[in-house]
């Protein structure tokens, strides 16, 4: 039995693209699984001159091709409203803040209200400065902030933004949503280290060659030219995504698992991150863009739609990451994302030392493979260990072979969407899976110094083929340590 959550939700965005391709359609699924049920409204908000019935009906499309059941389907839209608001203007807030108390009441919502961001980030300050200027916070219920990326464009950005929308808002009713933190095998991690003591104790830099972790894309930017061109993969991909992933990889263990002990672990390991200097970006991180496929059939980046046909923006980026701290100083972490790589693929490979004494006089010491433990993440789930043994036969000799693990389909078809997962800690208000602001202002002033040298420095663009794994520099960046990549694409 899955206990009701009174809320209000409040949609600064609502009837946005986000909005409807993701939250919608994630509410649905709390409302159809019982986390909410007749407790609970929804406002949109937008610019935008729309009556409620034409609300719903967007929100009744964009839900389609999730459920055929119409009567649930309206029985769920009957709780949305819609406001037209501009942000600027004190009045609407006055309006808006009306419309809550009734529907607070109507729907014995408790006071609780969630104000999700889905604007863009520009707004964030200004909307969050009217919600405490016209006192729409409400004093006997929870008052819960949710925000999307990008948060921030550099750290002085965030900065500024943080101390903005921190004279409305307590850190602890902050949610930032870092929609990775809400896959199930992300989520997964610190449980595969911390419950099993066979991987709890070889998890360091004593049996840790390198760490490799890949966010390959198949798709381009498709029709997001114009947000993508001015933020790049360094801001959209490594800034918050891969950082938070080597987090889940490499945080000391929290004494519990709560969202306090979890934060101080993190918040610890973003401290240790090694510095680069801007002379020493060159050679740790590399940028690609993609041009066009083999075939000539794909355009590359720079003929999409809404791009400087000169841009210089990166769509590929590949690092590596270390970290000053006693349990993996010396180690290599290898991140790589791309748009236009060969097939969507999201894993962790990590790659063992090879300190074996060969005591089998017939074996080839060479034929002995690293041990790779690899964390599938997605479109596939699961695990794979590669290993030595013996091939089948008379003969004795050594081979590699791969033990693998995958969740079923029927398992698949389990799996929540992040949005979901996330919005129901939201309810719950655990923000274990949220970025706190010490992660951003760590993890913002790594990037930064890799951003400005790129900004400093200009390339020869396009430098690798749609379809390709990326620019031949990403591979040097291991093959100069004496590494390689796992995964080949
Ligand atoms: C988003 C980025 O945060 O993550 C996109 O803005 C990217 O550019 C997307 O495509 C990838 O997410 P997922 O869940 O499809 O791996």
């Amino acid at each position: 039995m899955k206990v009701e959550n009174p809320t209000l939700f409040i949609i600064f965005g609502g009837s946005g693209d986000l909005a409807h391709r993701k939250l919608y359609p994630a509410l649905f699924n709390l409302y159809r699984n019982g986390y909410i049920n007749e407790k609970f409204a929804v406002i949109g908000t937008a610019r935008r001159d729309w009556s409620d019935d034409f609300f719903r009906d967007t929100v009744k499309e964009s839900l389609k091709k999730f459920c055929e059941d119409e009567k649930t389907v309206d029985e769920f839209i009957g709780h949305f409203y819609y406001q037209s608001h501009d942000v600027n203007d004190s009045e609407h807030y006055i309006i808006l803040k009306k419309l809550a108390q009734k529907l607070n009441d109507q729907y014995e919502l408790e006071d609780n209200r969630v104000y999700y961001m889905a604007i863009a980030p520009s707004l964030f300050g200004t909307v969050a400065g009217h919600i405490k200027s016209e006192d729409l916070m409400t004093k006997n219920g929870f008052n819960r902030l949710v925000i999307e990326k990008p948060f921030g464009h550099d750290f002085e950005s965030a900065k500024a933004l943080n101390d903005e929308i921190s004279q409305t808002f307590d850190e602890q009713q902050i949610y930032r949503i870092d929609h990775y933190l809400g896959k199930e095998m992300v989520q997964n991690i610190p449980v595969l280290r911390f419950n099993n003591p066979v991987f709890e104790t070889i998890w360091n830099k004593d049996y840790i060659s390198n760490v490799q972790v890949t966010l390959a894309e198949s798709l381009g930017v498709e029709e997001r030219g114009g947000y993508y061109d001015g933020t790049g993969a360094l801001r959209d991909m490594v800034q918050n995504h891969i950082m938070q992933i080597l987090a889940q990889l490499t945080m000391e263990k929290p004494n519990e698992f709560t969202s306090q002990k979890v934060h101080e672990s993190k918040k610890a390991l973003f401290a240790s991150l090694k510095m680069l200097t801007p002379d020493e970006v060159d050679a740790n991180f590399v940028r690609g863009q993609y041009g066009t496929n083999q075939n000539q059939t794909q355009i590359s980046y720079r003929e999409g739609l809404n791009i400087d046909p000169d841009s210089e923006t990166e769509t590929y980026v590949a690092g590596k990451v270390m970290f000053d701290n006693d349990t993996f100083k010396g180690v290599p972490f290898y991140v790589r994302t791309g748009k236009r790589m060969p097939e969507k693929s999201t894993r962790i490979d990590i790659v063992f030392k090879k300190e074996v004494k060969n005591i089998f006089p017939t074996l080839d010491t060479d034929a002995i493979k690293e041990n790779v433990f690899s964390i599938i993440i997605e479109p596939d789930q699961g695990y794979e260990l590669l290993m030595n043994g013996t091939k089948v036969g008379m003969n004795f000799e050594t081979t590699a072979f791969d033990m693998a693990y995958k969740h079923t389909n029927a398992q698949l078809d389990q799996v929540p969407e992040a949005y979901e997962r996330l919005l129901i800690n939201v309810l719950d208000g655990d923000q274990t899976n949220f970025t706190h602001w010490d992660e951003l202002l760590s993890t913002w002033k790594y990037i930064d110094v890799i951003r400005q040298k790129w900004d400093e420095t200009p390339i020869s663009f396009p430098n690798y083929r749609s379809g390709s794994v990326g620019p031949k520099d990403a591979d040097e960046l291991l093959s100069k340590d004496g590494n390689s990549w796992f995964w080949q694409g």
